[in-house]
């Protein structure tokens, strides 16, 4: 495998909001360099500082709404860090982005443990064999009993655990954390906010008793010995699999064990891994370049109305302004600039290598989902789609600002968290969406970004279906449902059933069409 691709370590943090990612990226960021000072997470509602959150919604609502892309060195790696946003109503950007990863870092909160986001996300993890490194953040805090803690990751998460760090002492009384790998020891002091590395020859060591005290050595040594005689030695093949994760434990915020957790990454995590294809599976060490589109989104800079599509480099190499085929369309494209990115700051970039994400351009022209490549014409595979659950009629505020919301509409329904649909009968559009948080996104970003004000009228729905058939039933089947029928962006007949009686009265009664619960061209 080339070099420059080996280095490469692409991956996400999964986590529940609240259990530390932000402050954690921005440690990551500090470690490789990329910004002088790892501010402290100041309170969620004057987060404007924090480096990876650019959406004034996020600052706002101090939730992270948009994934952003950050990359930095560190020792010999080049890492790709997918950040995703927490919050349940965006999964689906989360989903996608979990698409471009080779692996993931999912944090627990010591407090919380195991939380329902987590869950959620980590179960898209073990559908697609995602390896992970696990890291048990905030130990400052009375959080809960180690054991415990790993015995909810093994349950709950359904996966093998293996600590590679034990923590001695807990919240107030927090003496440092034990490498079981090399035995030393890691002192945390909070008040001089300084570590020290303690060489131990074991973990009977006497200086050890001498550090942390009587009692919290024979905890830890308890612990110690459930870990290493009671659960299965690390295995890295089956880290690879996604069957076990190494568990790391530290406080984010007071830059204790990261360290680790990042050599960990850089010794444990995969370089790119082989894609799957509608053709073949392509390797990142073929030559040809390929990549696919897992993210659009636009206006990431105010002062430049834009859009930018995210691209996964899968094999090969990229050199600015080289031509590429982008396979849904045939059409020769070239990627003119490409951007790495420090959230705010973007940066041109000239090369970049398989596992890398770009940022590109975008006229309108990328689809999330979509493949370019060499020349050679396939499709990368598992991308998934959502079908929207909660629906809203767009009402414009002030009617001379149509052509705006319309374009903003478009625009933003591109970049896939929102689906835009055109009632048959009614002039107002439709919006769907996965998570009703987005509508509050949606009617935010409309006005800042495009300054039309609109109103949102939620619409009573079972759920949405696709009709599929011959034109002559469609006809008759949206003439009698005209109230009902809208076509979507591609100008698919979609219906949008009030309640199952209505549904299951149509299956009924139209038994030649289908009714599809995902649009056609992405089942
Ligand atoms: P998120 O992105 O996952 O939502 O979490 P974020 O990093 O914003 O952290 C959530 C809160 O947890 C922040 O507190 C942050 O300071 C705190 N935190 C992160 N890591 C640790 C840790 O290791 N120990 C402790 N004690 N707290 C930690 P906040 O109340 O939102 O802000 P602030 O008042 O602390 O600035």
């Amino acid at each position: 495998m080339n070099p420059e691709v080996k280095k490469r370590r692409t991956f996400a943090i999964v986590s529940h909001p609240d259990a530390g990612k932000t402050t954690m990226t921005e440690k990551f960021l500090w470690y490789g360099q990329v910004i002088r000072e790892a501010g402290h997470v100041r309170a969620k509602a004057n987060r404007s500082h924090t480096v990876s959150d650019w959406m004034q919604i996020e600052q706002q609502r101090g939730i992270s709404v948009s994934s952003s892309v950050l990359n930095f060195p560190f020792e010999s790696c080049q890492f790709n860090l997918v950040d995703t946003p927490g919050h349940q109503d965006f999964c689906e950007d989360t989903y996608r982005a979990l698409t471009a990863v080779d692996s993931a870092l999912v944090l627990i909160d010591s407090v919380n443990g195991v939380e329902v986001q987590t869950i959620k996300l980590m179960e898209v993890c073990r559908m697609r064999k995602t390896p992970i490194i696990t890291f048990i953040n905030k130990m400052d805090l009375e959080g809960k009993n180690v054991l415990e803690l790993l015995d909810e990751i093994e349950d709950i998460l359904q996966i093998k655990v293996c600590p590679f760090t034990l923590p001695i002492g807990v919240g107030k009384l927090f003496k440092g954390i034990y490498d079981i790998q090399d035995h030393s020891f890691h002192t945390f002091n909070k008040a001089e906010n300084k570590q020290e590395i303690i060489q131990m020859t074991g973990p009977n060591d006497p200086k050890l008793v001498e550090i942390c005290g009587e009692n919290w050595v024979e905890l830890f040594l308890e612990q110690y010995e459930m870990v290493t005689e009671g659960m299965e030695a690390f295995d890295h093949e089956q880290y690879l699999q996604g069957k076990m994760s190494p568990v790391f434990f530290g406080s984010a915020v007071n830059n204790f064990g990261v360290r680790q957790l990042l050599n960990a990454f850089a010794t444990l995590a995969p370089p790119p891994i082989p894609r799957e294809s509608d053709l073949r599976v392509i390797d990142p060490s073929e030559e040809e370049f390929s990549a696919f589109v897992f993210k659009i989104q636009a206006n990431m800079d105010p002062k430049h109305r834009d859009r930018t599509a995210f691209l996964r480099i899968c094999s090969g190499a990229f050199t600015r302004g080289s031509k590429t085929y982008h396979c849904r369309t045939g059409r020769e494209i070239r990627l003119a600039t490409p951007t790495a990115f420090l959230a705010k700051d973007k940066e041109i970039i000239d090369h970049a290598w398989a596992g890398d994400i770009v940022g590109v351009n975008d006229p309108g022209f990328f689809n999330i989902g979509d493949t370019l490549t060499q020349g050679e014409k396939f499709n990368f595979t598992g991308i998934p789609d959502f079908a929207p659950e909660f629906f809203a009629r767009v009402v414009l505020a002030n009617p001379l600002k149509s052509k705006q919301m319309n374009k903003g509409l478009a625009q933003l329904s591109e970049e896939g968290a929102t689906q835009l649909y055109q009632p048959l009968n009614f002039p107002q559009p439709v919006i769907g969406v996965v998570g009703e948080l987005q509508f509050d996104v949606l009617k935010f970003r409309l006005s800042s970004e495009y300054g039309a004000e609109v109103h949102l009228e939620r619409m009573p729905s079972y759920g949405i279906r696709w009709i599929l058939g011959g034109e002559k039933e469609k006809k008759s089947f949206s003439a009698e449902h005209i109230m009902d029928c809208m076509t979507d962006k591609e100008n698919r007949l979609v219906c949008l059933f009030p309640n199952e009686y209505r549904l299951n009265l149509a299956i009924k009664n139209y038994s030649a069409l289908e009714f599809s619960k995902t649009s056609p061209a992405n089942e």
